[in-house]
């Protein structure tokens, strides 16, 4: 290659490098003055050939800043159902660090981010399904859908989306997700799966997949709650005990309903944890300012400032999402979005603290350099624009067909998660019977424990990070680039 000089040459090597569809590359960003580390992609794919009626999925894609030809693809699948994948590039494992501008709905200050998966894979962010983020439809019957259908979309983009960029079909590919993505990962695995059985072209080298506080199945999600708010101390014992004999060890909030005395305790338990952060018990909720001003006749000082803290980069507070699992369990059936859900539990003020990434995806110039149609929707972290339908059931028969023919499978929990907590993600993966080949043990990262893990045949490993929370790459980023390149080249964690 240095022996290639000339104009020809420098051609080849475009061509070679550079097979990613036309105009998708991304060649400057507002808010960042740095030189990319690696290349960056943007744009849409129609997954029917419907055009501006049919289904039109937004990517963003990051090329890995070590070795993009070899080192493994991952797709990354935020939940909600309804929230964007640019949750997981703004606030998780970006290849950014977004720093707020000091006056509100100004553009945000990018610098690179030391910790972004980007360091060890490429990865796809995608909003889906159709409606989500930046993916839109001019025909808005295509809003409607559930888990199937957005699987079956979700393997569509795939398949064009490799057909677009050839140049890495053969890299080992991953499926990576959390919270309601607990439900998109393995159903979409299951697709491809299905699609490399049947000999469906450009294969993809499915190697395995990723859940990190991902929702599984009504029984395990509602009897998770208890154990890891007693286990936590944010019950007393005597409450834990009442629960235990009204409830007779079934949580399951809505099956309950009937029995009074076991709803009664129930709803005790939810009142005394009703003001903590469900998204990582030690962190304080963010308050609205406005909304804390509206209320301060009766709140005290100390109250109205919650979530203020001198970190310069700081988590956010509380994260957009569901609130699992005791306001509304995923059942079969439709599925109450979160706005939705906010409108209907008036007293319940969300603690969002969304800003940056509005501010950057509503920006005309940003939208402009990241190629985003002019038909595109107002970008929302989540939205309740879809009507989304829970129809695959539970994951268990999914994870036990995949882990059996033999693909790779880390289920990771950020421990202080009260939303989807371990204790769930724990007692499924032990219930599938596994023989353990790894038996609990601390792991680490900056020669620190970084939490805890247990591995089992067939590939199957659940592990803990300590002291994070539902979004485990926005409170322990370092130990998150850890877990995650150790496992995808299948080294010891
Ligand atoms: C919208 O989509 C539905 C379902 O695919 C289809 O029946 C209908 O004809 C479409 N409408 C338009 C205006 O394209
Ligand atoms: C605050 O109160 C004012 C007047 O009652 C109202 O118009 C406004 O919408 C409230 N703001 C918020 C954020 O609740
Ligand atoms: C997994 O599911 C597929 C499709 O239903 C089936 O053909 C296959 O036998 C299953 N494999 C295992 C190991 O359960
Ligand atoms: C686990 O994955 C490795 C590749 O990392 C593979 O060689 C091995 O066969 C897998 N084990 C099982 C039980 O599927």
């Amino acid at each position: 290659m240095n022996k290639c000089l000339g104009p020809l040459c420098i051609l080849l090597l475009v061509l070679l490098v550079e097979a990613a569809p036309q105009g998708s590359l991304i060649t400057h960003l507002p808010g960042f003055n740095g030189n990319f580390l690696s290349n960056h992609y943007s744009g849409y794919i129609s997954i029917d050939g419907n055009g501006e009626n049919g289904k039109n999925l937004f990517y963003y894609f990051v090329s890995s800043e070590r070795n993009p030809s070899k080192d493994p693809v991952v797709l990354w699948l935020n939940g909600g159902p309804g929230c964007s994948s640019f949750d997981g590039f703004v606030y998780e494992h970006g290849p950014f660090n977004f720093e707020a501008a000091k006056s509100k709905g100004k553009l945000p200050t990018l610098h690179n981010n030391p910790y972004s998966w980007s360091k060890v894979s490429n990865i796809i962010y995608l909003d889906s399904p159709t409606g989500v983020g930046l993916s839109y439809s001019k025909n808005i019957t295509n809003y409607l859908t559930g888990d199937l259908q957005t699987a079956s979309d979700t393997h569509a983009f795939l398949l064009k989306w490799f057909e677009e960029f050839p140049e890495f079909q053969a890299n080992p590919f991953y499926v990576s997700g959390e919270s309601y993505a607990g439900i998109y990962v393995p159903t979409l695995v299951f697709e491809i799966a299905k699609g490399i059985r049947s000999l469906t072209k450009p294969v993809i080298n499915l190697k395995g997949y990723l859940v990190g506080n991902g929702v599984t199945g009504s029984t395990f999600d509602n009897n998770a709650f208890i154990p890891f708010v007693h286990g936590m101390g944010l019950i007393s014992d005597t409450m834990y005990e009442d629960v235990q004999a009204n409830c007779k060890e079934n949580y399951d909030y809505d099956s309950n309903t009937e029995d009074d005395t076991c709803s009664k305790s129930l709803e005790k338990v939810s009142r005394v944890v009703a003001d903590l952060n469900v998204y990582n018990i030690l962190e304080p909720c963010y308050h609205d300012p406005e909304v804390a001003r509206n209320k301060s006749s009766n709140l005290p000082l100390s109250f109205q400032n919650l979530g203020k803290t001198e970190r310069p980069l700081s988590v956010r507070k509380r994260m957009f999402g569901r609130a699992w699992p005791f306001r509304a369990p995923v059942r079969d059936g439709p599925v109450t979005l979160w706005p939705q859900l906010m409108a209907a539990d008036l007293g319940h003020v969300p603690c969002v603290n969304d800003e940056v990434a509005l501010a950057w995806l509503n920006n005309v110039e940003v939208r402009k350099a990241i190629h985003v149609n002019q038909a595109s929707n107002t970008w929302e972290l989540c939205t309740d624009r879809i009507s989304y339908e829970h129809d695959a059931g539970s994951m268990i028969p999914y994870h036990k067909n995949l882990t059996r023919l033999g693909y790779r499978a880390l289920i990771f929990s950020g421990d202080h998660d009260m939303c989807v907590p371990f204790t769930g993600s724990e007692a499924w993966t032990r219930s599938l019977g596994y023989k353990i080949v790894d038996e609990w043990r601390p792991w680490d990262s900056n020669e620190q424990v970084a939490g805890y893990l247990q591995a089992y045949e067939n590939n199957l490993t659940f592990l803990t990070i300590k002291g994070a929370g539902h979004t485990v790459p926005e409170y322990k980023p370092r130990e998150a680039l850890d877990f995650y390149s150790r496992w995808l080249e299948g080294k010891p964690i």
